[in-house]
């Protein structure tokens, strides 16, 4: 929480509202808001009733729970605590002998359309094989294993299967550098590596296990004792002796059956990186029990699933969407869903619709990013227009990862639903496991822009720097009032930091989200604006401005000293701007952008391309108040192009906003 959050701007006033219709109320799960304000009134009577009866009817438990919430140790909060259950179980034992055994469980279509099928009774055996391949490699109940996998059903097997044995998983992007693997193998202490040899996007094979090799080459990764490669492609690549083994290799012989093993409900599920305000990446550490609990409800409140729908989340299983609305779930709801490997733009920028209309996808749940791509596409080329596909099984929409402007909902709700198909745009975080807010399509009236209301049970409020209560209309900062089953239990190895970062003392013991947000004065609908700490969303995707700072700064040969911010931008939201001092003093605008591009060769190195600053500006000198401090609201101006009208006379060295003038 920083001074900013006094500065969040008011939205305009967005008055366009879609109530539901008809069609979409017949038969919702919640309908009307009449359905939605009861389940709100359940959970406010009696909180942990309204909880344990969700917990009951949604969670299949090997042994029930007596406790509901224990908040003797706040903001450690544990639920469902002496109740014992399986994830995967959860996901795939408990349809057997159901319509849903025989039921496809997974559509896959891999980068290359090629189509691939696998029912709920497959996918049970596919992961309890793969379950016992970790057994042989000695790989149990509690230990960690990072996953780095392209999209495949390969890689939702290998977290099924972690979370059959009780080991936790945690997931790395296939996107992120051998650094950011090393760096998540080394905190989290994991025995165990499964990835790919390679992974096939947009028409490109690209490495992933010689990423690993690179990570596990660098000390402290000497906890991995095996690492397990699936042959994504017929390619070789290096295996070293007693330590790799291929998929084929470590699943020869090993019986299809598994019995899941049952852990306590707190049992960390999985760990996973994000970014926060500074430089070190967090583990994000999610409990068993209420973890499924809220991914299995929302998966049948916002989408309103029916048994015959054809479920489509276009996230990759390395961020927290895929995680929830992927890996478990559409399986805990027994859906049908879709899964790609491949990217929107490949082999043209009609992929997701012409996906759309082969497998008759009827919930398509994407990012902002994508649509406003996807529109800029559509604009440039009539080939590609949703116009030419016939998308008439879709029947709801959904939308994540960072603020739909107006004018993309807009065109989402027109070219993609006709005009039919409601918006869900579903306001949560990696921290909160599951959706926090989100319209629900039977019942609430839609604003663009707008994720509406927390769901039943979700206390989302408004308040002051002090945690008081703000009234509709203020800007101000987001949080949680009461914690929620899905929520981060605590950051993997560091207890201070999650307090510190999410339960500040000012905010007398709610949660805090790190985003800005406003309430309209009519509807008491929320309006996220932005997050209010040193953390960009760019492209739907998470960075901390430190992280990026302190991996310029590394390049210490050229860079003296870095200062990231973000500004706006029309098709990623934010843009990472980086402001740098070099060694060797400011370089001539012949030499600038040979060393912008080695500055962004480096960073994507370092993190992962999808860290590389878009601008890059050379000054002698950052520019600092007296007692040496980096204004940074002056950088933020300057990155988005306008003129400084702030007051600059506490600035030591006013002459270097000049120079700052360039982007490369
Ligand atoms: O700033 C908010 C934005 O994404 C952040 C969470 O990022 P991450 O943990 O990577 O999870 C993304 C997928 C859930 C939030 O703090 N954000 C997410 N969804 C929305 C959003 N901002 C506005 N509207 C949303 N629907």
């Amino acid at each position: 929480m920083t001074a900013q959050s006094g500065s969040i701007e008011s939205v305009l006033v967005e008055n366009r509202v879609f109530p539901p219709s008809e069609a979409t109320m017949e038969g919702a799960r919640i309908k009307g808001m009449e359905a939605y304000q009861a389940l709100c009134d359940e959970a406010e009577k009696d909180y942990e009733g309204f909880w344990a009866r969700l917990a009951r009817e949604n969670v299949v438990w090997t042994k029930p729970f007596t406790k509901v919430l224990d908040e003797s140790n706040a903001p450690f909060y544990k639920w469902f605590e002496d109740g014992e259950l399986n994830a995967s179980a959860n996901c795939l034992d408990k349809h057997m002998g159901t319509p849903v055994e025989n039921k496809t469980a997974i559509i896959f279509e891999a980068d290359d359309g090629k189509v691939t099928k696998v029912t709920y009774k497959e996918m049970l055996e596919r992961v309890s094989q793969f379950a016992n391949a970790l057994k042989a490699e000695g790989v149990k109940k509690g230990d960690r294993v990072i996953i780095y996998m392209p999209m495949t059903i390969e890689g939702i097997v290998a977290m099924q299967a972690c979370a059959r044995i009780g080991a936790t998983h945690s997931v790395v992007f296939g996107g992120f550098s051998a650094k950011a693997v090393h760096e998540r193998i080394v905190d989290a202490g994991a025995v165990c590596v499964i990835t790919s040899n390679y992974q096939m996007r947009g028409g490109k094979e690209l490495p992933l296990k010689s990423i690993v090799d690179e990570a596990l080459a660098e000390g402290g990764t000497e906890c991995v004792k095996s690492v397990l490669v699936f042959e994504r492609t017929p390619t070789a690549c290096n295996m070293v002796e007693g330590r790799d083994k291929t998929f084929s290799q470590a699943l020869e012989g090993q019986s299809t059956v598994c019995d899941p093993v049952p852990v306590g409900a707190e049992h960390p599920l999985f760990v996973l990186y994000t970014s926060g305000s500074t430089g070190k990446p967090k583990g994000v550490q999610h409990s068993t029990g209420g973890y499924i609990l809220w991914a299995n409800t929302t998966m049948q409140w916002t989408f309103d699933l029916r048994p015959e729908d054809i479920f489509w989340c276009t996230a990759d299983i390395g961020w927290v969407t895929g995680h929830t609305y992927i890996t478990y779930g559409p399986l805990a709801a027994g859906a049908t869903q879709v899964v790609f490997e491949g990217v929107p733009t490949y082999p043209d920028a009609s992929r997701f619709w012409k996906m759309i209309q082969d497998h008759k996808v009827t919930i398509f749940y994407t990012a902002p990013t994508a649509i406003r791509s996807l529109i800029k596409a559509a604009d440039s080329n009539e080939a590609v227009h949703p116009k030419n596909f016939d998308l008439s099984s879709l029947r709801i929409l959904g939308s994540v990862g960072e603020p739909i402007n107006p004018e993309a909902w807009m065109w989402y709700y027109k070219n993609i639903g006709g005009e039919r198909c409601p918006i869900v745009d579903t306001f949560w975080q990696t921290e909160t496991g599951a959706h926090m807010m989100t319209p629900l399509p039977g019942a609430t009236p839609l604003v663009p822009g707008s994720c509406t209301l927390a769901l039943p049970g979700i206390t989302a409020a408004i308040v002051d720097e002090t945690g008081n209560e703000l009234p509709n209309g203020s800007g101000g900062i987001l949080v949680i009032k009461r914690p929620w089953p899905s929520m981060i239990r605590t950051i993997w190895g560091d207890p201070e930091r999650f307090k510190k970062s999410y339960f500040p003392e000012e905010l007398q013991g709610a949660y805090l989200a790190g985003d800005g947000a406003v309430r309209s004065e009519d509807r008491g609908y929320f309006r996220i604006t932005g997050r209010i700490d040193d953390v960009l969303n760019v492209s739907g995707h998470r960075m901390g401005t430190m992280e990026i700072e302190s991996c310029l700064v590394a390049k210490s040969d050229l860079v003296a000293e870095a200062a990231v911010v973000g500004r706006p931008d029309d098709l990623t939201g934010e843009a990472i701007c980086a402001f740098v001092v070099l060694k060797q003093g400011r370089p001539s605008p012949e030499e600038a952008p040979k060393i912008a591009k080695a500055l962004r060769d480096w960073v994507a190195h370092e993190i992962g391309p999808i860290a590389k600053p878009k601008d890059i500006r050379f000054g002698d000198n950052l520019p600092k108040t007296r007692s040496g401090k980096i204004m940074r609201r002056l950088l933020r101006s300057l990155a988005k192009g306008e003129s400084i009208t702030q007051d600059t006379s506490t600035l030591e060295n006013p002459a270097i906003l000049d120079q700052l003038g360039d982007a490369y």
